[in-house]
């Protein structure tokens, strides 16, 4: 009796149990769905701030929703210092110099090129449209680009710091976070902007979270916590825009991404005045081995009288500016000047990433084969180009990515940059 009274006794708090379960699952799941209708809720509410009401909109071929979105209503204006700022249409100063493309007209690279070269490098949503007089193109960033991030608060930002810090003593340091370089720079004065012409190609990303880019460096400061850098290239990576597309990028932060700055217009901070290039957006054609190469232009500079960096893309569009109170060191000068490419070895299995830098080929192949940066210069106090004085290079591991610096009549002082990761000398 005893027995069955104790067995019943455990079965009446089994079912209570049981119950208590049930009602914990349900209330688990139930928590679970409010989160994940409160990620939806802010991921809608960042999409709303990112993108603004478009007065056309255009669908490129790659599937990027482009909107022609009225100047005044840009990303830039919802920060609170830009609220009363008068868009400046146009930069009061241009460098000029040696390599000032609208005055050499007969520019050519060390070795015959295809004829293709000369072609406009342009972007791949020209095809299906325009934006009109008085509106900018913004990409769209859709609910998937948001949702690849890390977090709503990461998205358009920089995951690591990885500048490449060419005289770093510490391997470890330099070798944090798997970023690696390989770059040309000068440092030890001040400087007011830097121009370089840049080989395009579409190297190959082995694991989605990594990625490669060819860009330059405007810094200011220390390598401490509050690095200024602006920086502007072209770059493959699928985490940022969901594909293996080679787009035209900028990033800036104040200090060495912790809180501010972002890639494109992802935040509030540079102010775009063209209506013909889109930030963030694919670049066509891209060059092929041993066949047609493409190069883009990028200048960057300080505009002596109002202190902002502007920047330029080719001869004929100027894009905008960053404002001078965006920074600390740089709203006075920049400090050094690097110039090349950056990857991620993310490490799989253990091995070096097989991702490209540049074309995936080494500097000795040359001219067709090895990516190259042209024509490099920087801008001085007088807001004239100027060649590098005392360039350096330099690379963590060069049996993985190597750079070769050189100069001639035709590109100033230019070098080549990349390989291919992975390989018998990179295991
Ligand atoms: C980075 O790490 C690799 C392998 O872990 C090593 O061979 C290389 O020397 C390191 N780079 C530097 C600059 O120390
Ligand atoms: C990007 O390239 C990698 C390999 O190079 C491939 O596995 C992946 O599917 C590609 N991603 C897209 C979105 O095309």
């Amino acid at each position: 009796m005893g027995d069955v009274h104790f067995s019943r006794g455990r079965a009446r708090r089994g079912v209570v149990l049981v119950v208590f379960w049930i009602l914990g699952l349900i209330s688990l799941s139930c928590a679970a769905r409010l989160s994940v209708e409160k990620q939806k809720l802010q991921v809608q509410k960042h999409l709303n701030r990112l993108n603004k009401p478009a007065v056309k909109t255009i669908e490129s071929p790659d599937g990027d929703i482009i909107d022609c979105v009225h100047i005044s209503h840009q990303p830039a204006f919802d920060h609170p210092y830009l609220k009363d700022h008068k868009i400046q249409m146009r930069p009061n100063y241009h460098p000029e110099g040696l390599f000032d493309e609208n005055k050499v007209s007969d520019e050519k690279p060390p070795i015959k090129q295809p004829k293709e070269h000369s072609a406009p490098i342009k972007q791949l949503w020209h095809m299906n449209g325009k934006c009109p007089e008085g509106t900018i193109p913004i990409r769209r960033t859709k609910e998937e680009d948001v949702l690849r991030a890390s977090s709503v608060k990461r998205y358009g930002r920089k995951k690591h710091r990885a500048i490449p810090k060419p005289r770093s003593a510490d391997p470890d340091l330099v070798n944090e976070s798997g970023h690696q370089h390989a770059i040309a720079y000068v440092e030890g004065d001040k400087y007011y902007g830097a121009k370089a012409t840049i080989n395009v190609w579409e190297p190959r990303i082995q694991q989605p979270n990594e990625f490669s880019l060819s860009q330059l460096w405007i810094l200011g400061g220390s390598f401490g916590e509050d690095l200024n850098s602006i920086e502007a290239g072209w770059q493959v990576s699928p985490d940022l825009y969901g594909d293996n597309n080679t787009r035209l990028f900028t990033y800036w932060t104040s200090d060495a991404y912790q809180a501010t700055g972002c890639y494109n217009l992802l935040c509030s901070g540079f102010i775009q005045i063209n209506s013909e290039i889109a930030m963030g957006a694919s670049i066509s054609p891209v060059s092929a081995y041993r066949n047609s190469q493409y190069d883009i232009s990028i200048l960057v500079w300080k505009d002596p009288k109002e202190g902002h960096w502007w920047m330029q893309f080719g001869n004929d569009y100027v894009l905008g500016y960053w404002p001078s109170f965006l920074f600390s060191y740089l709203a006075d000068s920049a400090s050094m000047i690097e110039w090349g490419g950056e990857v991620v070895n993310s490490e799989p299995d253990g091995h070096h990433t097989s991702t490209q830098m540049g074309s995936g080929h080494f500097p000795e192949e040359g001219f067709g084969k090895s990516s190259y940066f042209r024509n490099i210069q920087v801008v001085d106090e007088s807001n004239n180009l100027k060649a590098p004085k005392g360039l350096g290079t330099f690379t963590e591991q060069s049996n993985c990515y190597d750079v070769q610096t050189g100069s001639n009549g035709d590109w100033g002082h230019y070098f080549y940059y990349g390989g291919p990761g992975k390989n018998p000398n990179c295991p």
